[in-house]
């Protein structure tokens, strides 16, 4: 048979991936697929660079119309980024009857339900193994393996290089900054960092994962974002003192109230494995009905990590090529017909248990009124020190872990407690998850 033919926008970090893992491994994937996956047309903006990448066998624009248009073309992957002009490339390309493969999450996120309903109007396949941590096969996991479950939660360090930055802070002293342009040069971050380290990127992919979790369309605007960027080195070491670590986690659970879908940095007891994840490493808890808890772990960027999920999605395109397209996985595992709208929750509206740290005067009654406020909104403690204060300092740290409170209390609390004279900052507050 005929290799299938594919055209790619975009030759760097995954594309240059995607072309070498595909060449190197091209017979062994040509008798999984059934028959070859050829890369026949490549786009990028510096077309010099690209030819010293792939030579003369593959023909290279600087125009991604180019490759989007050639009738010769099966399948376009589209690892360029962005929003624009990714959407409407692919938009086009399925337009022309094309499978699209992307690893693009921002587009997904933001335009997701535009482009899969495009996709399934044309009959053709929409696929993102790659979308989402990296080279875990996740989304083939949540949609395939555990189909039998009904979803309970997940919670997920599905950012790359916001872990990466946090292990190399915590274990090796090394500054935020350092570690973000070591981060960079490893190929793991976006092309505007801010998306990693203020909770963006994890918040895309929280939002597919949810989607797919609950049937539910695809809502961006309804999470809850907060980054790393203003993690003092303090709180990290406080954490650990009391038996947890912090890492970026992206969750998603259903409730009787509604749907939660939040990012933000959370306490997580030290003895799970996802808190001892470092580095670049992705993990992803999934709590099902039937199931329990499961964990998929591996690396959740670079560039043949990645590559690894897009040839997992060429493959698959591959073997369905011809197959009718009611026979087709849904994109987002739920029949279309039966996704349905449930009421998404405000981060106000969540119930988790709080770290607290206070910088306070060293003078008696500081720490009952502290307490007096946290009663009056219903804030039970669960563990609290005080730091020693050094010779002659008349201020010190009270380090406090809470009981489940809802955030709303918590938020009215903080307000009260930083209205009180002897409270001298604003009060550092972190979410803690036991994830049982
Ligand atoms: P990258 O290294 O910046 O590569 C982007 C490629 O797209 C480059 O070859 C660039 O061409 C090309 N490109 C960008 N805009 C273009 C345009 N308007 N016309 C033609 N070519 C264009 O990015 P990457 O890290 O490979 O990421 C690609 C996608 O994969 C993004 O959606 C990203 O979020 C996602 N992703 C990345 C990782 C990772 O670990 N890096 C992991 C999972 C998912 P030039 O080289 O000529 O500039
Ligand atoms: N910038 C992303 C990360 C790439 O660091 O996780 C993988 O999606």
């Amino acid at each position: 048979m005929v290799p299938i033919r594919v055209g790619l926008l975009g030759l760097g970090t995954v594309g240059r991936g995607t072309y070498e893992l595909l060449r190197r491994n091209q017979h062994e994937i040509a008798r999984r697929a059934g028959r070859g996956i050829e890369i026949t047309a490549v786009a990028v903006r510096d077309v010099e660079k690209a030819r010293a990448i792939v030579g003369n066998d593959v023909s290279v624009s600087s125009d991604c119309n180019d490759v989007v248009s050639d009738p010769e073309i099966d399948i376009v992957v589209e690892l360029m980024g962005g929003y624009e002009p990714a959407r409407v490339l692919a938009l086009d390309a399925i337009a022309r009857g094309k499978h699209v493969v992307t690893a693009n999450k921002a587009l997904l996120a933001r335009h997701g339900n535009e482009l899969f309903d495009a996709a399934r109007a044309r009959g053709v396949m929409l696929a993102f193994e790659a979308a989402v941590a990296g080279g875990i096969p996740i989304i083939k996991a949540l949609r395939e393996g555990l189909t039998a479950n009904r979803i309970e939660w997940i919670a997920g360090i599905i950012n790359g290089t916001s872990n990466f930055i946090l292990s190399e802070m915590r274990s090796r002293g090394v500054s935020f900054d350092a570690a973000l342009k070591d981060a960079q040069r490893l190929g793991y971050a976006e092309a505007d960092p801010a998306f990693d380290v203020e909770g963006v990127d994890a918040a895309h992919k929280l939002a597919i994962l949810s989607s797919i979790a609950f049937g539910v369309p695809i809502n961006l605007d309804a999470a809850y974002t907060e980054g790393i960027t203003h993690l003092a080195k303090e709180d990290i070491k406080y954490a650990e003192q009391l038996g947890y670590r912090i890492k970026l986690l992206g969750i998603t659970k259903r409730t009787v109230n509604g749907i939660e879908l939040r990012v933000h940095p959370t306490l997580v007891p030290l003895q799970r494995l996802i808190a001892n994840v470092e580095g670049a490493m992705n993990a992803i808890l999934i709590k099902g009905d039937a199931v329990g808890v499961t964990l998929y772990y591996g690396a959740g960027a670079g560039s043949e990590p990645t590559a690894s999920a897009v040839v997992a999605d060429l493959v698959d395109v591959t073997r369905l090529h011809t197959a009718d397209p009611e026979n087709h996985v849904p994109h987002l595992a739920f029949q279309p017909d039966s996704v349905a709208a449930l009421p998404w929750l405000s981060v106000d509206d969540t119930v988790t248990s709080y770290y607290f740290r206070m910088r306070v005067a060293d003078q008696p009654g500081v720490l009952a009124d502290i307490t007096r406020n946290l009663a009056e909104g219903r804030i039970s403690i669960d563990a609290l020190f005080q730091r020693e204060p050094s010779e002659g300092e008349n201020q010190t740290d009270i380090i406090m872990l809470t009981h489940d409170a809802l955030e709303r209390d918590v938020n009215a609390a903080i307000k009260r407690i930083e209205a009180l004279p002897t409270v001298l900052a604003p009060v550092i507050r972190i979410r803690q998850e036991e994830l049982l």
